[in-house]
């Protein structure tokens, strides 16, 4: 059997970093040493000078996702591109539940749109808007099937979840093994807001901000954990930007309720000032919640440092800029929510976080990858370096520099939100189950080489 050995790097995991090469075999991590001599057919790859990571996992996607009128821009195939080439091997996609519909249909649904596209490995949250009886069975044989984490949104109207609902679904997926991630925003606050700014005319994109302010996304996080405490369930917090939201995650992580907090990459980069451009531009950022101001950014920041929040995410929902114009054109709160980001996840937390002091690279490896790998059900099969587990690996030059743009993004969106942006730190190799999907820019990973990962149940992180 043939192997490959990635020799020289450092080796860096969540708990330290070390020299050493790592031997691959068979898709898996065979060895991990020193002095590891070739043999005959066997491929080597120098890491010299650079860092070996875990493969990052990003556990919050939106590809070929139908929302606000329209589709996200990416499917399984560009959207798993971009993940190879800015070092992430796998990612979770959500599976929705359309009301009418059953959970069986949601995965179905979904694994539809993966089938023969995915180019990396994924698991799939199950998106829940509709709580019928049959829901209620289908629950714990979801978790069992390998699908063992939920999504409930607080808001958007065609998907929005009661209070009621939202605590029996919580004990439901809680006996189950199984986690609940929720969107949380209150839903009343921005319906409000958004009617007295088109009373008021103000329907420009700029307007999309203050329409969800900090406290609504305070609130509903609030409130979700206080009906996960009632039902003594876990919980997930996706896409935090607030830091009054983060503060309390904190708190209840000390009292020992085990809630996770997630941000996400463009939280970090961008500042509110991005509204503030002229005419349409501002509707490039928009999503939910939105980019907020520079005293938020730097509570992020904080808190992935100290550890009230675990995970960075994507969100990785890109809308063109054309499905933007033409469904929201005359009106900011009908564009569709939604950017773009699993291919700047890595790059930009390692320019932004490592390379300026803010994070360590085990905190980095944490974030980006055990974390998420653990908080879902994927370790210690992904997220590590493991003797045992998936070769998803990635050779990290820590000062190479990319200057994102149209010429470089790999997303089929019409725009690159990063445009003219550079990030310090990139993938130079990618391997997803010891298969080389991206060596020197060149990307080799053909369509239907992904595969479903079952899941396990949820730990807390
Ligand atoms: O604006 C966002 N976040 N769009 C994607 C859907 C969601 O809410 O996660
Ligand atoms: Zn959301
Ligand atoms: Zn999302």
């Amino acid at each position: 059997m043939s192997r490959t050995i990635i020799r020289g790097g450092t080796i860096a995991t969540a708990e330290g970093c070390f020299a050493a090469d790592v031997v691959c075999a068979d898709g898996r991590i065979v060895e991990i040493g020193t002095g590891q001599v070739a043999g005959d057919g066997d491929d080597e790859l120098s890491a010299d000078g650079k860092f070996v990571l875990p493969g990052g996992i990003d556990v919050h996607t939106h590809f070929s996702e139908p929302f606000m009128g329209t589709v996200t821009a990416d499917d399984f195939t560009t959207g798993g591109e971009g993940a190879i080439c800015g070092g992430v091997t796998t990612h979770i996609d959500f599976a929705f539940q359309y009301r009418g519909e059953s959970l069986q249909d949601a995965v179905t649904n979904w694994h539809a749109l993966a089938d023969g596209k995915a180019v990396i490995d994924y698991g799939l949250h199950v998106a829940i808007t509709e709580l019928t009886d049959e829901v209620r069975r289908q629950i714990p044989e979801m978790v069992a099937a390998g699908y063992s984490s939920f999504k409930i949104f607080m808001t958007y109207p065609a998907l929005v979840v009661g209070d009621q609902d939202l605590l029996e679904i919580l004990g439901l997926v809680s006996e189950s093994g199984g986690r609940v991630s929720v969107h949380a925003e209150n839903f009343a606050i921005s319906a409000a807001l958004i009617e007295q700014y088109v009373r008021e005319g103000k329907l420009e994109p700029r307007w999309h901000a203050p329409s969800r302010p900090w406290v609504s996304e305070w609130e509903a996080t609030v409130r979700a954990m206080a009906l996960a405490r009632v039902a003594d369930a876990p919980l997930y917090v996706v896409h935090m930007s607030a830091a009054a939201g983060i503060d309390a995650v904190a708190e209840a992580r000390t009292q020992g309720h085990p809630v996770i907090g997630e941000t996400c990459i463009h939280y970090l980069v961008f500042t509110e000032d991005v509204y503030e451009q002229e005419g349409f531009e501002p509707a490039r950022y928009i999503c939910s919640p939105p980019i907020r101001s520079r005293e938020h950014q730097d509570a992020l920041w904080t808190a992935l440092r100290t550890g009230s929040l675990q995970v960075v995410g994507s969100d990785h929902a890109p809308f063109t800029l054309a499905e933007r114009k033409r469904l929201g054109g005359d009106n900011f709160s009908t564009i569709p929510n939604g950017v773009a980001g699993i291919e700047e996840i890595r790059p930009f937390l390692w320019s932004e976080g490592v390379k300026k002091g803010r994070l360590s690279v085990e905190r980095f490896v944490a974030l980006t990858a055990t974390n998420p790998a653990r908080a879902f059900g994927l370790w210690p099969r992904k997220g590590g370096v493991v003797v045992g587990g998936d070769a998803d690996l990635v050779i990290w030059d820590p000062d190479k520099r990319t200057m994102f743009s149209m010429e470089t993004t790999h997303s089929a969106c019409d725009y690159c939100l990063y445009e003219g942006l550079e990030a310090e730190g990139a993938a130079t190799t990618t391997l997803s189950r010891g298969d080389i999907v991206w060596h020197d820019s060149v990307l080799n990973a053909p369509p239907g080489r992904g595969q479903f990962v079952k899941r396990t149940t949820a730990e807390h992180v």
